[in-house]
């Protein structure tokens, strides 16, 4: 049902119903609000220890469709994006350019953003989800960017 259905359904209902009052408007929904600052500062995220093997692995992760070795690999042949090595993955996709890492903010770097409901474009990631990563997961690939994306 869409949001304005059930908000419909139920104002017939003279039922409570958070978010569908129509003033004051107070602006867009912020269930989820980006935040680039590192969730744990005394942690130092690695790629190659935290964030490549959640690309790699074959369940809810990546590589099945972002690796060019790989048969019908629709996220480089649609996507245009190689997740093999964190120098594939810098070079961007074919929407997001040089905005696939933003070094230093992950809330405007589209390899966090594609990993959220939401995204500026295109479907969450991994596409063939449900499942989605972890919020721990989630945050690994935040805090690798939030802290710089190095090679480490
Ligand atoms: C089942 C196949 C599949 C899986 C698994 C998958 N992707 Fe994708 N990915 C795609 C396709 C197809 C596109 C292009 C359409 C789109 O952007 O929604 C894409 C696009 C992207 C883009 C945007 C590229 C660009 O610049 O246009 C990013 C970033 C991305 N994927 C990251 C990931 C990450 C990170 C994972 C693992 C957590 C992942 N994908 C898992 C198929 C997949």
């Amino acid at each position: 049902m869409s949001r304005l259905r059930a908000c419909l359904v139920a104002s017939a209902l003279a039922a409570a119903a958070p978010g569908c009052d129509l003033a004051p408007d107070v602006g867009p929904p912020t269930e989820y609000r980006c935040v680039d600052d590192d969730t744990n500062a005394a942690v130092s995220v690695s790629w190659s220890r935290d964030v490549a093997p959640i690309i790699l692995r074959n369940q809810v992760g990546c590589a099945r469709c972002h690796d060019p070795a790989r048969s019908n690999p629709v996220g480089v042949q649609i996507g245009g994006l190689d997740l093999t090595s964190r120098g594939a993955a810098l070079a961007g996709g074919a929407r997001s350019g040089a905005s696939i890492v933003v070094p230093g903010a992950p809330c405007s770097s589209a390899l966090y953003q594609k990993l959220l409901a939401g995204p500026p474009f295109g479907a969450r990631m991994p596409l063939d989800g449900p499942p989605y990563l972890s919020a721990t997961e989630l945050n690994l690939f935040h805090d690798w960017i939030a802290e710089g994306a190095q090679d480490n």
